[in-house]
């Protein structure tokens, strides 16, 4: 038992020196180019899952997200800060996400928002809020948007994945464009969000 103690002890010392010098020899690569291993990629994403699984707990959803206004104004919104990323109907791949790893889901064509659960939108509406640490996803509450701005956005995600380019594109055209609370280029009033009626374009 106490050879087993001082074994384990000695493995775990020596891992502790062999990692911290991987680390200080500057080995551990952090290029976006060069993808993680299969194992640490499952276990990041795994942490991820269980992380917003956990943060996004007591979040309600609001009862309107399907009404006409919030698409709208998600719409426009979603072209001017989102459609780089996370792309939009039609429209092909983007230079920036070519380039970024962790790769941006395509929202566009993602069928996991279909018929969604509360749950779904609970956990989307954090990942937005919030971000995700060491991936290109911001954090958007930081840019000044307010909650109802961000349930805006997933109101337009839910019917995203099931419009043409077409139909994406004259959403977009009238939509009232990149417009949110917060902005500090915005010198005009911004609708008030969640009556689920039309507010007036400005
Ligand atoms: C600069 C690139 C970039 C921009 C701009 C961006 N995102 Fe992201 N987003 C990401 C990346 C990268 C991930 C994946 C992160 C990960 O897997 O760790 C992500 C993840 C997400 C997810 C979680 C998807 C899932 O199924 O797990 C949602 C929802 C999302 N983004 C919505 C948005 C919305 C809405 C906007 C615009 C307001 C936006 N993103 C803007 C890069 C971006």
């Amino acid at each position: 038992m106490g050879k087993a103690l001082i074994g384990a002890l000695s493995l775990l010392i020596f891992g502790a020196v062999a990692g911290s010098g991987l680390l200080l020899a500057g080995r551990i690569d952090v290029s976006a180019d060069t993808p993680h291993s299969p194992l640490v990629y499952r276990l990041i994403e795994w942490v991820r899952e269980r992380s917003i699984d956990h943060h996004s707990r007591g979040i309600i959803p609001p009862a309107d997200l399907s009404a006409a206004a919030r698409i709208r104004r998600g719409a426009g919104n979603y072209d001017a800060m989102c459609a780089g990323c996370h792309l939009s109907p039609g429209a092909g791949d983007s230079e920036i996400r070519k380039g970024l790893y962790p790769q941006p889901p395509d929202l566009s064509l993602s069928t996991a928002g279909a018929g969604e659960s509360g749950r779904a939108d609970a956990r989307r509406f954090w990942v937005i809020k919030h971000g995700i640490k060491a991936s290109a996803m911001p954090a958007w509450a930081k840019a000044g948007m307010e909650d109802e701005d961000i349930w805006d956005l997933i109101a337009f995600l839910k019917i995203l994945p099931g419009l043409s380019m077409e139909q994406y594109r004259h959403r977009v055209a009238s939509s009232e464009g990149h417009s949110h609370r917060g902005m500090v280029v915005h010198s005009h009033p911004v609708p008030e969000t969640g009556t689920g009626h039309d507010a007036q374009p400005h």
